[in-house]
Order: structure tokens, then C-alpha cells, then sequence
């Protein structure tokens, strides 16, 4: 077994990170505590792993840490917000109905501040597709709500709403 270590950023703080090349930075970022980030499918088909990765949507699930670069810029659920202080997305996501079993959530709202930061108003139907192209999978909302919520979003983080 090798080990090696790294030092990332991930939600602002830079970590040194402690892992086996061929384990998964889904894995790695759940032992260290972050555990918003969610295994569903654990063969990149879900979405429930997303993280923002030096800005881009990825599931983690099926990125080994030995793709990783070093002092790479991780987001996870947990640098979004938090339960005192929740993002205008999550606040969106319960107003909405957005959360059912909530397994999907992280990965969905990660995956939409992922949308926001590269497009402030999208169309629903860009919304969709960005589900869709990220693979971001729910099997309780049917959808509808948690486009209702990204719109929303969208519309507080562009000053639109309070
Ligand atoms: Fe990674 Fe499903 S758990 S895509």
C-alpha cells in the first residue's frame, strides 16, 4: 500500500490531504469529514459526488487522487453554506420543495452554484440541460421544483429578490 499526501484547497483552507493514489476523492473528502458530499451510484452516473473542482462540476466518485493536482480548488456542499447561514440556492431549495429524501441535494446544489457562477440567468430549459449534461439524477422532485428553485436562486444572487 502506498500512501501519499498533498495539500489541497478545499473550501477556502488549505489541507494537507492523506490518500492511497487509486482511492477516489469522493472517498477521501467523506474521511475527512465532509460527508455533504454524497456516494450514490460510486460509477459516475448520479451526480450525488458533484463537487466544484477548480471551478467545474465533477463527480468525484470516479476521479482518483492521482488526477488530482496539487493545491487544486475543491468546493464541497459544506463551503456553500451552513445551517446558520445558508446559501440563497439552499434557502431556494427549501422554499421550493427541492428537498424530498435530500440524498441529491449536494450534488444538485453544488452543481447549480456551478450553473450561476457561469451563466446569472439561465432559461429553464438551460437548466435542465445543465442537469442533464452533469448527470444529476433525483427520483423524488420529478424535476419541476428543483428548476422552480434555480430560477429563484438566480434571481436573488442576481439582486432581482429578497
Ligand atoms: Fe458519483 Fe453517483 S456517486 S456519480
Amino acid at each position: 500500500m502506498t500512501i501519499s499526501k498533498m495539500f489541497l484547497n478545499i473550501n477556502g483552507a488549505v489541507r494537507m490531504v492523506v490518500y492511497e493514489p487509486d482511492d477516489n476523492l469522493a472517498n477521501v473528502l467523506r474521511q475527512m469529514g465532509l460527508t455533504g458530499t454524497k456516494v450514490g451510484c460510486d460509477a459516475g452516473q448520479c451526480g450525488a459526488c458533484s463537487i466544484l473542482l477548480d471551478g467545474k462540476v465533477t463527480r468525484v466518485c470516479t476521479r482518483k487522487m492521482k488526477s488530482i493536482k496539487e493545491f487544486s480548488k475543491i468546493i464541497t456542499i459544506e463551503g456553500i453554506g451552513t445551517p446558520t447561514n445558508l446559501h440563497p440556492i439552499q434557502m431556494a431549495w427549501i422554499a421550493y420543495g427541492g428537498v424530498q429524501c435530500g440524498f441529491c441535494s449536494p450534488g444538485f446544489i453544488v452543481s447549480t452554484k456551478g450553473l450561476l457562477d457561469t451563466n446569472s440567468n439561465p432559461t429553464r430549459q438551460e437548466v435542465r440541460r445543465w442537469f442533464q449534461r452533469h448527470r444529476n439524477i433525483c427520483r423524488c422532485t420529478g424535476y419541476k421544483p428543483l428548476v422552480d428553485a434555480v430560477m429563484a436562486a438566480a434571481q436573488v444572487m442576481r439582486g432581482e429578490m429578497i
